[in-house]
């Protein structure tokens, strides 16, 4: 039996397949349980249009609900000399069913069907970086609060500048991903919706009832216009990889920080021994390569936007197998988010603080700005304020004290990180992700 969906009279050159196959075989694993989701779906709507007999269909079921167990058992492979998952499981289903399994493809395309494959991955894949982006988030402000009171120095230019605190800098951390989680949802609406039944991407003479395959699939919506719907493909990866790269920003920062505040010259966090790596000469060392790697890993991660518009760049409308090239970088990437995602928290919830960093005279300029802002609340010009206290800092007069009054909204007195807190549950209560987890279990169960 041939392998290719699409061989007819002649067989394609191994060299040709190869090349075109790529890495196909491998990566659409990622996609078979959904391929099968999508299937099932795509077999109902056709008995509901009198293209499948009521037989016809539950024999798909049965059988596509079987070959999901396999994927989840890790025992479905793609055969060599089979192009794709979506030629993988009608050919399974066409040995197994004969001319029931020829049926199924009637009224789709694999364009439509690797569409609506990365959709349902996705929108998976984003529910669970949303998650360990909330645990995540748990254990900054956890840490925030837990260090309140405790003061370190702030920067700028690298510079030691003002006074800043534990609680401001792991709570600043917390309100990035409170941000990071706007795209998520943004990036999660978007894929959210159902793009099978574009089929090529021009729809078909088969009256489809694609307001049915959304509902079984749990979509929110579809992508209407056939032609915009095969246009998603790519634009959606991309937008979705903006959102990672977000999250992955906020990560890769914080492992800088945390690196920097590590080191000695700084020592402002310690981590526990188990969780640093040595060296093969210097007996001494502790380093930090957790950190280092969640820097390397996220920054890479930060490049998949750029990656993914470099692929489709002046693609016109339609398809082309370009977009194949696609899956290579963006599916493992929610793997690799999701690792380093968990990795940040474990860590983070082991930073232990130096409570004791101000005791040190090399921080005491950093409450200049605490002095001028005394006398100016006393009624000395703000200017002269600051003229006096710079005169008295190069004259080696200046005693700092170091009792911190900062009331205003964020700052270290009033964190506000209930409020911080309350605007990360908005967004992230705002996604739906029961209604596609049970839309999956409907359709798999038997
Ligand atoms: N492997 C292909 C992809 O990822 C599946 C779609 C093939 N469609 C085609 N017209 N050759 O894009």
């Amino acid at each position: 039996m041939a392998k290719k969906l699409w061989e007819k009279s002649t067989t394609v050159n191994p060299e040709i397949e190869r090349f075109t196959i790529g890495k196909d075989r491998e990566l659409d694993l990622l996609l078979a349980r959904y391929d099968i989701l999508g299937s099932i779906a795509h077999s109902t709507m056709l008995r509901s249009i009198g293209m499948l007999t009521t037989e016809e269909m539950e024999n798909l079921h049965n059988e596509l609900r079987s070959i999901y167990e396999e994927t989840e058992h890790g025992n479905f492979v793609i055969e060599e000399g089979v192009e794709d998952v979506h030629s993988q499981v009608e050919l399974m289903l066409t040995r197994k069913l004969g001319d029931t399994g020829k049926k199924i493809h009637s009224g789709r395309s694999r364009n439509d069907q690797v569409l609506v494959d990365l959709k349902l991955f996705t929108r998976n894949g984003l529910q669970e970086i949303c998650e360990g982006v909330m645990t995540l988030f748990g254990s900054l402000i956890e840490q925030s609060e837990k260090h309140k009171d405790v003061l370190m120095p702030g920067y700028t230019h690298l510079q030691v500048a003002m006074p800043s605190s534990f609680g401001l800098w792991f709570g600043a951390y917390a309100e990035s991903l409170a941000d990071d989680m706007l795209f998520l949802k943004a990036a999660y609406s978007m894929c959210n919706r159902n793009p099978l039944g574009s089929a090529a991407g021009y729809g078909s003479s088969f009256p489809l009832n694609r307001t049915m395959t959304t509902e079984l699939l749990g979509f929110d919506s579809m992508n209407y216009n056939v032609v915009y719907a095969q246009m998603g493909r790519g634009k959606c990866e991309r937008n979705v990889a903006y959102a990672l790269a977000s999250v992955a920003g906020t990560l890769a920062k914080l492992a800088f920080d945390a690196c920097m505040f590590n080191s000695q010259n700084f020592g402002f966090i310690k981590l526990p021994a188990q969780c640093t790596t040595g060296s093969s000469i210097m007996p001494h060392k502790k380093n930090p390569d957790v950190f280092e790697l969640l820097r390397a890993k996220c920054n890479r991660l930060q490049a998949l936007p750029t990656d993914i518009i470099l692929i489709m760049n002046n693609l016109p409308s339609g398809y082309f197998r370009d977009l194949q090239i696609i899956k290579e970088l963006f599916l493992p990437a929610f793997s690799e988010l999701k690792e380093c995602i968990g990795m940040a928290t474990y860590i983070v919830q082991r930073i232990e603080a130096n409570r004791d960093i101000l005791s040190d005279q090399r921080y005491d300029a950093m409450f200049s700005v605490e002095e001028v802002n005394r006398l100016a609340l006393e009624g000395m010009p703000f200017r002269d304020a600051y003229k006096k206290v710079g005169l008295d800092i190069e004259a080696g007069n200046f005693a700092p004290d170091k009792n911190i009054r900062h009331t205003h909204e964020g700052s270290i007195g009033n964190l506000c990180n209930e409020k911080i807190t309350e605007l990360m549950h908005e967004t992230f209560c705002s996604m739906d992700f029961e209604k596609a987890r049970s839309a999956e279990r409907a359709l798999l169960k038997r």
